[in-house]
């Protein structure tokens, strides 16, 4: 049978670039997560992912790679990346590496090869063609809301990008280019890592004809995924699964933006061998709660996305569970309370989440509940995104820098990528030089030593969670049931399997709220607490008749056949 151990896993997302400084320069770096590896260890956490570490010019921090099987010397070098691997595994660590594999950096050789003239050997790894009367080849757009074709003067052709004209689209109908990719995953194989996490999954697969956007104007899909849709990758992904994946038992997760429930399950149903999970964004692109109300968020919208994924992958699929990563705000400015209720409403987003079926990820400080870091100026921002979209609303479309400042400060990819905060000291002890971006103010009362210190911190409720997820074999395999789907605040939803119901009951409000339990879902059965983040009595007397929840308060409960009422 094949080793799955990810379905009972959890795993630790590690933005390089802002965990941990060790020489000074500002830049977290190799040395500097080695360093932490007993901090991440403590959470209970199983496997670490970092995103890229390998050469690059940094346009897009890591995800433009111009070398493969090099470390960037902002982080180390090859030896330190080995000394990581094995002190990760010393502590039962695996490593989970970033494989960016839809685009190069302008950088890389291939590229500066394939530039250099129309016959280049290289030529054909990337996408090029002659332009049209109007200029591009067609009217593609790029995520950096440009034309996605670049024109190059030398051979006279344009070049697609669909991300910045940085970050060069490889051509996957070139069996050159697979055979390069394939050698590169093994490669990092055989250097001890156990999975990877892959960067666009889904997007390799262009449409030769070049449709122009003009052809599903009128559709719902969003053209600029229509032209890349998933379906043409999946021959090539299911190639990797059989050449590398399975071969080396290697986890994988891909990362695809566009995939529906029923396409995710095309990708993750273990018959059709293809990847083990995916990335999918539905959850976190749901409508603002109504502006006088307390609550952030369309709770109701939330619960009907995260049951559809939850009962589409149930029988043959499998979820990634994740409400932060590196591009996008973090969840308690999103969903929960940055102020008084900071604490709580990290620990019930969290709770809410990690009950589900899948495997969770946590992002580096969603742990101790960090929040966005608020910037004052453009000056302040590092991604070449934000700043990209800056530039364009501002100085070509004249908006007012403050609704465009407003904006990034909501939802830009920077203000998660803010340092990890590990004390109230110098820079929140990033760095003891000056940090490639700004610490966010709140590193004085949100920090890693305070958190360790406090039992009923943030840090100890995640601590908690994944013990239950290990200990409590209804949390990997129940079956899901959403329980009063159109509360408009409470999110709750009950997991069944094995003669056992876990309850989760979470507040997503600040006013507090009467809630009552539909008990057909729990009949028959005795239960007791498991976990909460107020004080609350550890049977389940409480829930015969209707309650009130205080502000952002969530409560896991365990019901049994067997158990006496206590
Ligand atoms: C993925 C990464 C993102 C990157 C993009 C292009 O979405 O998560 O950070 O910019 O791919 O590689
Ligand atoms: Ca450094």
């Amino acid at each position: 049978m094949a080793n799955e151990w990810w379905k009972t896993a959890v795993i630790y997302h590690i933005y390089p670039r802002s965990f941990q400084d060790s020489n000074g320069d500002g830049i977290g770096d190799l040395q500097g997560i080695i360093s932490k590896l007993d901090y991440v260890k403590k959470l209970g956490v199983d496997a670490i992912w970092l995103s890229p570490v390998y050469k690059s010019p940094n346009v897009d921090y890591g995800y433009d790679v111009s070398d493969h099987r090099a470390i960037s010397e902002d982080y180390g070098t090859m030896t330190d990346m080995e000394e990581l691997i094995f002190e990760a595994n010393q502590r039962g660590l695996k490593v989970i590496l970033d494989i960016v594999y839809n685009h190069t950096s302008d950088q890389h050789r291939w590229f500066l090869d394939a530039k250099k003239s129309k016959t280049s050997r290289f030529r054909d790894f990337y996408h090029w063609r002659p332009g049209t009367p109007d200029g591009p080849p067609s009217d593609w757009m790029s995520t950096y809301n440009t034309s996605a074709w670049e024109f190059d003067e030398k051979t006279g052709e344009y070049y697609l990008h669909m991300n910045s004209r940085r970050q060069v689209d490889l051509n996957w109908e070139n069996p050159n280019v697979i055979h390069e990719v394939k050698e590169m995953m093994i490669f990092w194989i055989r250097k001890g890592v156990s999975g990877f996490r892959i960067d666009q999954l889904g997007h390799i697969n262009k449409k030769k004809s070049l449709p122009s956007y003009e052809q599903y104007a009128d559709k719902e899909a969003d053209p600029h995924f229509e032209i890349i849709k998933d379906e043409g990758a999946h021959p090539y992904v299911h190639h990797l699964n059989e050449a590398v994946f399975s071969k080396y038992s290697m986890m994988t997760v891909g990362e695809s933006g566009s995939a529906t429930p029923e396409e995710a399950l095309l990708y993750t149903d273990p018959a059709r061998r293809e990847v083990n999970m995916v990335f999918s964004f539905d959850h976190l692109q749901i409508e603002e709660g109504d502006s006088e109300s307390d609550v952030k968020v369309n709770v109701v919208q939330l619960k009907k996305v995260m049951e559809k994924w939850q009962k589409t992958l149930e029988e043959k699929g499998w979820n990634t569970l994740f409400w932060c990563n590196h591009d996008e705000p973090r969840i308690v400015t999103r969903f929960g309370d940055e102020g008084e209720h900071c604490a709580a409403s990290a620990k019930m987003l969290a709770a809410t989440l990690h009950m589900m079926k899948g495997t969770p990820y946590i992002y580096q400080g969603e742990e101790i509940g960090m929040t966005n870091a608020d910037f004052e100026g453009i000056e302040e921002f590092r991604d070449s995104k934000s700043i990209t979209e800056f530039h364009q609303r501002h100085y070509e479309q004249n908006e007012e820098k403050e609704s465009v400042l407003a904006d990034l400060n909501k939802r830009s990819r920077d203000q998660a990528r803010t340092p990890m905060q590990w004390d109230d000291g110098k820079n929140a002890g990033f760095t003891e030089g000056e940090p490639w971006i700004k610490v966010n103010n709140n590193y004085l009362s949100v920090n890693v030593q305070q958190n360790l210190d406090d039992p009923e911190s943030v840090f100890w409720f995640y601590h908690k969670l994944i013990h239950i997820r290990k200990t409590e074999p209804v949390v990997t395999e129940g079956t899901f049931d959403l329980m009063a789907p159109d509360h408009p605040s409470v999110f709750a939803y009950t997991r069944t399997g094995g003669g056992e119901v876990l309850l989760v009951i979470s507040h997503f409000g600040k006013k507090p709220v009467s809630f009552a339990v539909d008990r057909e879902q729990i009949s028959g059965l005795s239960g007791h607490l498991l976990l909460s983040n107020y004080t609350v009595e550890d049977d389940a007397s409480a829930l015969e008749k209707p309650f009130e929840l205080r502000p952002y308060e969530t409560r896991i409960y365990l019901f049994k056949e067997t158990e006496k009422e206590r």
